[in-house]
């Protein structure tokens, strides 16, 4: 996608290789161990899927991005969080991490929804995006447009998840 200024003070851009490891950091800032992706896991993905990452860059730094990949299962899938269905319709989206000196002012909302626009416009293969996420997220995934579907199967670190699914 174009880069493309939000409006506050930020700029949504592609992710490039050279932020890679910027990447791997926040992901480790941003979940406990037991439930973040490994930098290799980040870099599989990026390999394979770097036109499903968004980042969101302040005064040059990226402080925030959103990663997905594709598969053709209907729900998110302890499997799809280690491989992409290349023509696959549903996307998984695997993180959505804001550094915590940039929380709560937006920034996640903003990214979600031009990541969605993005989805929409480019891939219109995909039909459906599902994410797994915690309790206390849900009403924030739910103002997004998604529909809370229950529990899901994947289990990883101690609370449960919870499946959030979009039809596009
Ligand atoms: C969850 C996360 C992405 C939110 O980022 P953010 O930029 O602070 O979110 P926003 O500012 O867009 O929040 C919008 C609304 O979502 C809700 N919200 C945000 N973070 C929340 C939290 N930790 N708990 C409950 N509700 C929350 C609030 O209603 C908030 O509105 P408010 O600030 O007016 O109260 C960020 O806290 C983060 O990176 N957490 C660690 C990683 C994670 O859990 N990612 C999500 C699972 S993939």
């Amino acid at each position: 996608m174009e880069s493309i200024q939000d409006g506050i003070n930020g700029i949504l851009r592609p992710i490039i290789q050279a932020d890679m490891e910027t990447i791997c950091q926040i992901e480790l800032e941003c979940f406990p161990i037991e439930e973040a992706a490994t930098p290799a896991q980040l870099m599989d993905r990026f390999n394979v899927a770097s036109d499903l990452f968004l980042g969101y860059e302040i005064n040059g730094k990226i402080v925030a991005f959103i990663c997905g990949t594709r598969s053709n299962d209907n729900l998110l899938t302890f499997q799809s969080m280690y491989e992409h269905a290349a023509n696959g319709k549903t996307l998984c989206i695997h993180a959505l991490c804001v550094t915590s000196n940039f929380r709560r002012q937006g920034i996640a909302s903003i990214l979600l929804k031009h990541y969605i626009e993005y989805i929409k416009q480019a891939i219109p293969s995909i039909s459906v995006i599902n994410l797994i996420a915690h309790d206390y997220l849900i009403p924030f995934y739910e103002k997004a447009g998604f529909q809370c579907l229950g529990l899901s199967s994947v289990v990883q670190g101690k609370f449960s998840w919870y499946n959030c699914q979009m039809i596009l």
